[in-house]
């Protein structure tokens, strides 16, 4: 019972966290260069200053900086602001899906989150909170505003979450939880299938633009891929995502392997080796990716010989009960 409830929490953590990267993406497609440009008006009028003596405008004028500093805060930048035709009549193909896609994402957490409540084994208090800072802290994906960086994010995660809620199908069903076997299941052939829309784009954008999106791909895991939950907190444990993340290593959830095996898997997707006429900077991306799989392999391998005995540690989701880590 212990392992179906600890992997459920890693599957719940990653779904909850999907709906803050779709909704990342949909500010990629979005997003004109300048987010941080202050407000300005479109039109200034001739202003009418006679009517207020001379000392109220002295009041005024001084508070310029003052309200500089504590005003304009609380503007929200033009292009973050929500807009009325967002609710319907976008039609680009990019709205339609992002807007589908968030919506499916958002099912698979609400199945989760019922099936947690309905299943009377864990604390809800903790796991609604949890969800609350995890929302409230965001995330750093580190995709910057390049559709390019979030394709290659969104090929890889997505893939990630197919196998991590495979896994826990596999594991379910072992365990004797048919049901939960069965919402895995489903889950993991919905995520499989944004596997495969992800993966089309960025093998679009290779066709395209080679150059570009190897440099991206390069860049992508330079910086690694981190799941969206990363900054996750639960109002006690300051390192929980790294405590969720050793124990599903250790139960087989989503594993060290397991992303070494998704971006070989990616490179061969994109047949990355095959690319021909790159710039030079293109040719050392390609060189770098290529590599990359058995490196983490031979990393992987060394830290695994290096593990020695782990703790356990109390899981406030499960009224605080020890998980060896
Ligand atoms: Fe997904």
């Amino acid at each position: 019972m212990s392992n179906i409830v600890t992997c459920t929490f890693f599957i719940v953590f990653l779904s909850s966290a999907n709906l803050s990267i779709s909704h990342q993406i949909s500010l990629l497609l979005r997003e004109v260069e300048n987010l941080k440009k202050p407000y300005t008006p479109r039109e200034v009028h001739v202003q009418v200053t006679h009517s207020m003596p001379p000392q109220k405008i002295e009041i005024f004028k001084s508070m310029d900086d003052w309200a500089e500093q504590n005003i304009l805060v609380h503007l929200k930048p033009v292009e973050r602001c929500w807009q009325p035709q967002e609710a319907s009549s976008c039609s680009t193909s990019w709205a339609v899906w992002t807007r589908a896609w968030t919506a499916e994402e958002n099912r698979h957490g609400d199945l989760l989150n019922k099936y947690l409540y309905l299943c009377g084994r864990v604390d809800m208090r903790q796991i609604e909170k949890t969800i609350q800072y995890l929302i409230g802290s965001g995330m750093d994906l580190r995709t910057e505003n390049s559709p390019y960086l979030g394709f290659i994010y969104t090929s890889f995660q997505e893939r990630a979450t197919f196998i991590s809620h495979e896994n826990t199908a596999r594991l379910a069903k072992e365990l004797g939880d048919l049901k939960l076997a069965q919402i895995c299941g489903t889950i993991a052939s919905d995520e499989k299938r944004h596997e495969t829309a992800y993966t089309k784009i960025v093998e679009k954008l290779f066709e395209i633009d080679p150059d570009g999106t190897v440099l991206a791909f390069a860049d992508m895991m330079r910086k690694k891929i981190s799941m969206p939950a990363h900054l996750m907190f639960n109002g006690q444990d300051d390192h929980l995502f790294e405590h969720f993340s050793a124990v599903a290593q250790r139960l087989g959830v989503y594993t060290a392997r397991d992303y070494a095996d998704i971006l070989e898997f990616l490179v061969g997707r994109w047949k990355v080796s095959d690319l021909t006429g790159l710039s030079g900077e293109g040719r050392k991306a390609q060189e770098y990716v290529c590599g990359l799989p058995p490196r983490i392999r031979r990393l992987e391998e060394r830290a695994q010989g290096r593990a020695k005995e782990v703790p356990a540690i109390p899981f406030s989701w499960i009224f605080d009960r020890q998980v060896k880590l």
